[in-house]
C-alpha cells in the first residue's frame, strides 16, 4: 500500500470513517450511531457534540482495524458533516450547551429581526441567501437572547464536523462550503462578512479560521491521537458540509452535473461556476468544495426522515434489525402500483425549505380510502419525498441551470424501488455511482487532494468516481407520476391555510 487517506462524515444518524487508497478504492468503512436528536418542543432539534466525538473515535478505530493499516499509513484526514449546526464552546474547549442542529427551526423571530435590520435584498447580496431558521447565525442569536448565561461563556463557535476536527487537532477551523450555511459568509468573496457580523453583533474572534475545502488546515495532536488511534502529526484538510462533500463523492463538480441525495434530509444539488441566486431565495447558493466554484441546492427537510418516522412509529418489531425493516418496507411498497392508488404524502414533518421556506407547515397523508393498504402508504411516502425533490428540479430549470446528468445518492439510491420512483418522478435517466458512501467518500477525496494523491478535486473525481448503474424511467409510469405531482402541488397551499402561523 503506497498511500491511504481517511474521510470522516459526522451525519445526523451516525458518524462514518472511510479509508481509501491511492486509486480511490475503498479499504475500510466503519460507522457508529449517534443518539437520536432531542426534540422537546415542536421545531426543536438538538444533539450533543460530545456524542459525535464519541462516535467518531469508535468509527475511526474500527476503520483502522478493519483496513489492517497502521495509523502512520494514513497520510491525511478529511471531514464532512451535517451542516448549519450551532456548536458553542467555552475558553477551556468545553461544549456550552447541546448544539441546535440543521433541522431545528425555532428561530423565526431572529430571522425576522435580522431581515428587518439588514434588509432582505442586502442580505441576499452579501450572504447569497435570505435568513432561514436553519442557518447557524440565527441559532447563535436565539441562544444570546434566550440563554444569556450560556452565551456569555462562548469563546468559539463551529459547525458539527469542525468540532470533531477540533478534538483531534486542538484548533478551531472551518471551510467555505460549510461556512456558507451559517449566513455569516460573504459567499461571492468566500470570506466572513464584516457587514453581517457588525449588524448581528457577533464578535469576529469567536469564528474559526476559514480554508478552502481541500486545503491542509492542521494536524492531529497528542490528545487527538490518543483518543482516536490516529497518528500524531497526521495532516487534516478543511473538508466540507455533507452536501458539498457528497457531491464531490458523486463527481458532481462541473456545471451540468446534478445530484439528488436522500439522507435524513433530501437535496437536489447543481454545481455552478459562479454564485447564482434564486430571486425568491427558495434554493441555497453556497460555495462548492472546490476553489472558485459554487453550487445551488434545494433541501427537503424530512426526506429519509419521513421513512424513518414511518418505520419507528408503525413498523417496530416487523423485522430483526433497523435496516431489515427498511428492506421489508420497500418490498411491501413494491406491491402497490405507481401513483399509490392516488394516495399522496407531503413530507413536511419538520416544516419545509425548498420551495416553500415555511418552518410552520405540517406533513400530510392525503387521499386515504378504505381500499388502501399498508403497501400504498409506504409507497406514497417514497413518492412524496421524490415529488418534493422534483420541486427543486423545476426551480433549477426556471433559473436556466443546466441539468445534463442526474446522479442519485444516499439511502434513496440504495433501494431499487426508490431509484425507479425517482427516475419516474424526475422523468429522467438517473445514474448510481459505485462508491455509495457519498459524503465520507467526498471527504476522503478532499483528504487525498490535500495529501497530493491527486492534483485537484476534478482530477480526483475523474479517476476515482465510477458509474455502476443507469436507471431509465418507464414512460407509462412517468405519465402517472406527472399527474400525481400536479395533485401533490396543491397540498401545500391547503396545508398553509390550515397551519399558517
Ligand atoms: C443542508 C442540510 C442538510 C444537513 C443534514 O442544507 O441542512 O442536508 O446538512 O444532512
Amino acid at each position: 500500500m503506497n498511500a491511504a487517506v481517511m474521510g470522516i462524515d459526522v451525519g445526523t444518524g451516525g458518524t462514518r470513517a472511510l479509508i481509501i487508497g491511492e486509486r480511490g478504492q475503498i479499504l475500510a468503512s466503519a460507522a457508529e450511531d449517534h443518539q437520536p436528536f432531542a426534540s422537546p418542543y415542536v421545531g426543536w432539534a438538538e444533539q450533543h457534540p460530545d456524542d459525535w466525538w464519541r462516535a467518531a473515535q469508535i468509527a475511526i478505530r474500527k476503520a483502522l482495524r478493519d483496513s489492517q493499516l497502521s495509523a502512520g499509513q494514513i497520510s491525511c484526514v478529511g471531514f464532512s458533516g451535517q451542516m448549519h449546526g450551532a456548536v458553542m464552546v467555552d475558553g477551556d474547549g468545553k461544549v456550552v450547551r447541546p448544539a441546535l442542529i440543521w433541522c431545528d427551526v425555532r428561530t423565526q423571530k431572529q430571522c425576522d429581526d435580522l431581515t428587518s435590520q439588514i434588509g432582505r435584498e442586502r442580505l441576499i447580496d452579501l450572504a447569497a441567501n435570505p435568513a432561514l431558521a436553519n442557518f447557524t447565525l440565527t441559532k447563535f442569536l436565539w441562544t444570546r437572547e434566550n440563554e444569556p448565561q450560556n452565551w456569555r461563556r462562548v469563546r468559539h463557535v463551529m459547525l458539527p464536523k469542525d468540532y470533531v476536527r477540533f478534538k483531534l487537532t486542538g484548533h478551531p477551523a472551518t471551510d467555505v462550503a460549510d461556512a456558507s450555511g451559517t449566513l455569516l459568509l460573504d459567499v461571492s468573496r468566500r470570506a466572513w462578512s464584516t457587514e453581517i457580523l457588525a449588524a448581528s453583533g457577533i464578535d469576529r474572534s469567536i469564528l474559526p479560521e476559514l480554508f478552502e475545502s481541500p486545503a491542509v488546515c492542521g494536524q492531529v495532536n497528542s490528545n487527538g491521537a490518543e483518543a482516536s488511534g490516529l497518528a500524531q502529526g497526521t495532516l487534516v484538510v478543511a473538508g466540507a458540509g455533507d452536501q458539498a462533500a457528497g457531491a464531490v463523492g458523486m463527481g458532481i463538480v462541473t456545471p451540468g452535473a446534478v445530484s439528488a441525495t436522500i439522507g435524513t434530509s433530501g437535496v437536489v444539488f447543481a454545481s455552478t461556476d459562479r454564485p447564482t441566486t434564486d430571486a425568491q431565495g427558495r434554493l441555497h447558493t453556497f460555495c462548492h468544495a472546490i476553489p472558485n466554484r459554487w453550487h445551488v441546492m434545494g433541501v427537503t427537510q424530512a426526506a429519509g426522515l419521513s421513512l424513518r418516522w414511518l418505520r419507528d412509529t408503525f413498523f417496530q418489531g416487523c423485522a430483526k434489525s433497523g435496516s431489515d425493516i427498511y428492506h421489508h418496507m420497500t418490498e411491501e411498497a413494491a406491491q402497490a402500483p405507481a401513483g399509490s392508488g392516488n394516495l399522496l404524502w407531503a413530507p413536511y414533518l419538520m416544516g419545509e425549505r425548498a420551495p416553500h421556506l415555511d418552518p410552520d407547515v405540517r406533513g400530510a397523508l392525503v387521499g386515504l380510502t378504505a381500499s388502501h393498504t399498508r403497501a400504498h402508504v409506504i409507497r406514497a411516502v417514497l413518492e412524496g419525498v421524490a415529488f418534493s425533490l422534483k420541486d427543486t428540479f423545476q426551480i433549477l430549470e426556471a433559473m436556466g441551470i443546466p441539468i445534463e446528468r442526474v446522479r442519485l445518492g444516499g439511502g434513496g439510491a440504495r433501494s431499487a424501488l426508490w431509484r425507479r420512483i425517482q427516475s419516474e418522478v424526475y422523468g429522467r435517466e438517473v445514474e448510481i455511482v459505485a462508491a455509495e458512501e457519498g459524503a465520507a467518500y467526498g471527504a476522503a477525496i478532499l483528504a487525498g487532494v490535500g495529501a497530493g494523491l491527486w492534483p485537484s478535486v476534478d482530477a480526483a473525481c475523474e479517476s476515482a468516481v465510477r458509474v455502476s448503474e443507469r436507471v431509465m424511467p418507464d414512460p407509462n409510469h412517468v405519465a402517472v407520476m406527472s399527474a400525481q405531482y400536479q395533485r401533490y402541488r396543491r397540498i401545500y397551499p391547503a396545508m398553509k391555510s390550515i397551519y399558517s402561523s
